[in-house]
């Protein structure tokens, strides 16, 4: 592994991603995951996250579903491991106020959901739904929680984009960092073997090459330009994958964490050995890239 890829690795290894259900409580029109019925127990986490401190210290937990704050004993959960100083990030809707309910504020990043504009939001999400996820951040800044917004984009919200900014500096007295997500295109859909749904394209559809390259060279973006996005992360089914939208597992949750770790290590060694981008932090997945591959290879081609 080359230098660079390997100190990545190294550090990517302190942060590991749970989904521990798909089930949600919206229905969002443009949602692309399966709304499975697998749900992983705190013990079960709990056991894993313990093995793997015994290898590796863990500095961060990301969690993310479907939807984590619909579990009875989410809150339990998180203070069980912040009490142990580990830094927990919770992708969520917003939508299900349980904040009372977490002891260390300042030890949570709450990454909330927000799809541009009061109406445009709602009009995936459910009428209410945006004043709702608003009143949620509101109250967590005051709290103390960490925020950061994901936004998915599609070609009817990206002109609105710095509307969309101005809105949340307005609302919330500051701009969080937004990570756009653009709409997972047809290229990610028709190749992932379980997170393929397609939804509705109407009022929602996918960015087209020029609008892709324009947010991707413009904006923070999931996945980003560089890669690097790979990290140890168990899915619902206790499948653990080299990243959170792997589509071949690098094991279980009952593996040897050794295990698990030289599986995705060897995915980025097959990675470097057919990777043809430059200045990249790898992907564990080279053959799939998220669907985004002729997108970094044009921007490298403009770059250069
Ligand atoms: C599947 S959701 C689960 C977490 C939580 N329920 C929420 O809405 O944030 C995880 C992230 O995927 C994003 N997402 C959903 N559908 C998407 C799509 N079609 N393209 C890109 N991102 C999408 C959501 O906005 C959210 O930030």
């Amino acid at each position: 592994m080359n230098s660079i890829v390997k100190a990545h690795f190294d550090q990517v290894l302190h942060h590991l991603y749970i989904n521990p259900l798909e089930k949600c409580n919206l229905k969002c029109k443009i949602c692309y995951t399966r709304k499975t019925n697998p749900i992983l127990s705190n013990e079960e986490m709990l056991e894993f996250i313990n093995r793997y401190k015994k290898e590796q210290t863990i500095e961060t937990i990301t969690f993310c579903g479907g939807e984590v704050m619909a579990l009875a004993t989410f809150p339990k959960l998180v203070n069980v491991l912040t009490r142990q100083g580990i830094f927990i990030q919770i992708i969520t809707n917003g939508t299900i106020d349980r904040l009372d309910e977490f002891e260390t504020p300042n030890l949570i990043n709450l990454i909330t959901s927000l799809d541009g504009l009061p109406t445009y939001h709602d009009k995936n999400r459910g009428t209410g739904n945006f004043a709702k996820s608003i009143a949620f951040m509101k109250k967590a800044h005051e709290m103390s929680f960490h925020l950061d917004v994901f936004s998915i984009v599609t070609h009817q919200n990206l002109p609105f984009i710095s509307q969309f900014e101005q809105y949340l500096q307005d609302q919330l007295g500051f701009l969080p960092v937004v990570t756009y997500h653009p709409r997972k295109p047809p290229t990610y859909l028709t190749v992932h073997p379980v997170s393929n749904i397609v939804g509705e394209t109407e009022g929602f559809d996918f960015l087209n090459r020029e609008e892709m390259l324009t947010l991707m060279k413009t904006k923070n973006v999931f996945p980003p330009k560089d890669l690097g996005c790979y990290q140890i992360a168990v899915a619902s089914d206790g499948k653990v994958y080299g990243c959170c939208e792997g589509t071949i597992s690098i094991g279980t949750l009952q593996d040897e964490i050794t295990t698990l770790i030289a599986n995705l290590k060897q995915r980025l060694e097959t990675w470097e050995k057919t990777n043809t981008l430059h200045n990249c932090l790898g992907c564990s997945q080279s053959e799939f890239m998220c669907g985004i591959k002729q997108y970094l290879l044009e921007l490298q081609t403009y770059a250069a």
